[in-house]
């Protein structure tokens, strides 16, 4: 596995990403009884971006960056940034970009609990030395499609799935076709947002047109990209697969997206989308 996610961190994918995490995560902290997250492809959790991966490609420049430096962003996004301002802000720089473990943990009150996997033993080792202070957090260096199984369903009626793999393997999207549907039949109330990227290639829609068939009920896709789809090269946008959404998940979104698209797509090229592939 080559995969390293230091080369992208704050890149637009995480931008997008981890809006709709945190809102999702929000939407869960209004009721008082506890909830569960489970980060299946964790990564380390804290992306200090003055190191040579990050600033080789420098992919946070047009991501955080430039997020960073629009005016008048939509309520949930100035409460992403203002996450990152907290968690990633030295005076007024941005020196570190924190990764979906952080930010989850950031928005988790004390009654709730978290389970990171990550298969590559380096980045989880510095996600648990990260996270070893926090009791709501348990690290799992572990394939986070086996936790699927292993881990759902928790104790909690209530929680969320964050499904965020490298798509390095051929096979990544058949994984989820075969271990999502299982895991959502034995968790019915939980949430599972699936991030995918969007790249030269339909592989993203047949994903989706096979997901549409698997029988899993309400099904919301959010998209954001900033080239055209089929665009040679690299990360044309990505999308999110939101199973069991939160009550007005998709109104919000479909207010913020407009911004986050203008802002991350100076060009003008690229598209953005909340619509339900299944609906209730
Ligand atoms: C896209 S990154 C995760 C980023 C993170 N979710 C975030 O938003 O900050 C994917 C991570 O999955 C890890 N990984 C790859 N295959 C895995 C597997 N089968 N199970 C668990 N983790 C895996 C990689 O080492 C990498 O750190």
């Amino acid at each position: 596995m080559n995969y390293r996610h230091a080369y992208h961190a704050g890149n637009l994918g995480d931008v997008f990403k981890h809006v709709v995490l945190v809102t999702a995560l929000d939407h869960l902290s209004k009721k008082p009884a506890p909830y569960f997250y489970l980060d299946t492809h964790s990564g380390r959790g804290n992306y200090p971006l003055g190191e040579p991966e990050a600033q080789r490609a420098g992919e946070f420049r047009t991501g955080i960056a430039l997020a960073l430096q629009s005016p008048a962003p939509p309520p949930i996004i100035e409460r992403y940034l203002s996450l990152i301002r907290t968690l990633g802000f030295e005076g007024d720089t941005l020196t570190s970009y924190p990764g979906s473990p952080k930010l989850a943990l950031s928005v988790l009150r004390a009654q709730d609990r978290a389970a990171f996997c990550e298969l590559e033993p380096r980045e989880a080792e510095v996600l648990r030395y990260g996270s070893h202070y926090d009791a709501r957090a348990a690290v799992h260096t572990r394939d986070g499609y086996e936790a699927l199984s292993a881990l759902l369903p928790p104790k909690e009626k209530r929680g969320l799935v964050l499904i965020d793999p490298p798509y390095e393997e051929p096979d990544e999207f058949e994984r989820l076709l075969q271990g999502l549907p299982q895991a959502v039949a034995r968790w019915q109330t939980g949430m599972f947002a699936i991030w995918y990227p969007i790249k030269h290639g339909e592989a993203s829609s047949r994903f989706l047109s096979r997901m549409q068939a698997c029988g899993v009920r309400k099904q919301l896709v959010i998209e954001l990209t900033v080239e055209h789809d089929d665009s040679p090269g690299g990360l044309n946008g990505s999308g999110i697969l939101f199973i069991n959404p939160p009550w007005q998940l998709d109104e919000q979104l479909r207010g913020a997206l407009p911004w986050l698209h203008q802002t991350l797509a100076p060009t003008g090229r690229g598209r953005w989308r909340v619509d339900w592939l299944v609906p209730e």
